[in-house]
């Protein structure tokens, strides 16, 4: 539990995290490391281990009971991205935009009659959900987008029209939070947050991204071809999506930061026991400063990632009630720690030599794996600018 008093704020692992952290770990070391290759190369979603991931209460961690999820808090998130990554990046990446992009702003910004239609399902693994923010022609630039949603005579309904890229897992979702424009000449001011519900005419699955990793996790493009969507599915204030975008995204990075972390952790166990067991010269090859030099290196970042997570967990647990900001703690997590998964997975295949380029072994599907996490859910030059304007005191 995550304990607050009036001056401070603490971060424990209680005995319920524990018993969490381990249960996701052995399911993910027994359900998912057996098929993570598998669905990496056939690029197929793996619907059963994301709907057991729901029995176990993991798509809506952060959601409180009855609302359909399970009730904990951002550290119970933190640990279960972390042990999830540790089996496979792609089961992670579902897992994340279902509970920090799409559970995380129907929650913060819902309203009752939201949260009962919307939240549930998805927070307890009936359904999928999604978050569509970027466009062909914006990416980092978040707040210029082509698509639009205008508003019949009888205001009953926004009729919406555009195209939206790089939805992770757009081709299966049931519901998508999606950001378009319905007053353009506002700017950002004139995006508004809306739930898209798949099943509903003009909504049209696009093409799937072949990728290079995170195979597993379906991306596509999703089209609106005059999709008629309900006022009542409008998320929040009319003109307050890029707002709703940017605070959600700031618990989507905690999400990838943890993941990046996970990752990072799979790739140096691995190389532990390869610089153990993998001889050279007469000697295991950990007995090579060479060698040295990179385990040290990659566990120190390793550990740094961790304490730069656990700062995001604390200053987000800190907004819950104070209701400030936790944007820098986020982005210097997500920033770092995808680094860091960078690193460590690079120098993981380096320590295997030839068997780190063989798919026999995980360790070329981590280093694909690892670089998404230095672009989506804002770049790491995105994350750098983010840091510096709020340490300079600039927009
Ligand atoms: N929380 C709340 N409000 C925020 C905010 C935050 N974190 N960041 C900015 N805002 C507010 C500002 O206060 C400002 O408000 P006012 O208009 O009232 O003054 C408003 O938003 C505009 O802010 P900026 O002037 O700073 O906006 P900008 O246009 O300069 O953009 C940016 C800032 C940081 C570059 C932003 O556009 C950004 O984060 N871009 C990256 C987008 C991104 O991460 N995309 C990934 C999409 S999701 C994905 O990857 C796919 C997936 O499925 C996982």
């Amino acid at each position: 539990m995550v304990v607050a008093s009036e001056q401070e704020l603490t971060l424990r692992l209680t005995d319920e995290h524990k018993l969490l952290r381990d249960a996701v770990r052995d399911f993910a070391q027994n359900e998912i490391v057996p098929i993570a290759a598998e669905f990496d190369e056939s690029g197929e979603f793996p619907l059963d281990t994301i709907r057991k991931m729901g029995a176990m209460g993991l798509m809506g961690i952060e959601v409180p009971e009855e609302y359909g999820g399970a009730g904990m808090d951002a550290l119970a998130y933190v640990l279960t991205m972390i042990e999830v990554a540790r089996a496979d990046a792609s089961h992670s990446t579902i897992v994340s935009v279902n509970n920090s992009l799409y559970c995380h702003a129907l929650m913060k910004f819902g309203t009752e009659e939201q949260k009962q239609r919307f939240l549930k399902p998805v927070a307890s693994g009936e359904k999928i959900g999604a978050y569509s923010l970027t466009e062909p022609m914006s990416g980092s630039d978040a707040g210029t987008m082509a698509s639009r949603a205008v508003l019949n005579t009888a205001r009953t309904h926004y009729v919406i029209n555009g195209r939206k890229s790089w939805v992770t897992s757009g081709p299966v979702a049931d519901l998508i939070l999606l950001f378009t424009m319905t007053e353009p000449e506002k700017k950002h001011k004139g995006i508004t947050a809306f739930v898209i519900e798949a099943d509903r005419t003009g909504f049209i699955r696009g093409k799937k991204e072949p990728k290079m990793g995170i195979r597993a996790s379906a991306t596509s493009e999703l089209v609106f071809d005059n999709y008629e969507c309900p006022v009542e599915n409008v998320l929040g204030e009319v003109g307050a999506g890029f707002k709703i975008a940017m605070t959600v995204l700031d618990a989507g990075r905690i999400g990838i930061a943890s993941q990046a972390l996970g990752l990072a952790e799979a790739a140096y166990e691995a190389s532990l026991n390869y610089a153990r067991e993998r001889e050279a010269f007469g000697e295991p090859i950990g007995q090579f400063q060479m060698i040295q030099a990179k385990i040290a290196d990659m566990k120190t970042r390793i550990e740094a990632s961790r304490l730069l997570i656990y700062n995001a967990v604390l200053a987000k647990e800190r907004g819950k009630i104070s209701g400030e900001r936790y944007t820098l703690e986020a982005s210097m997590a997500k920033l770092f720690a995808s680094e860091t998964a960078m690193f460590v997975t690079h120098q993981a295949v380096q320590i295997h030599g030839g068997m780190g380029y063989s798919k026999e072994l995980p360790v070329e599907r981590y280093f694909r794996d690892a670089k998404i996490t230095e672009i989506y859910e804002g770049t790491s030059e995105i994350q750098r600018i983010v840091i510096a304007r709020s340490e300079l005191g600039l927009r």
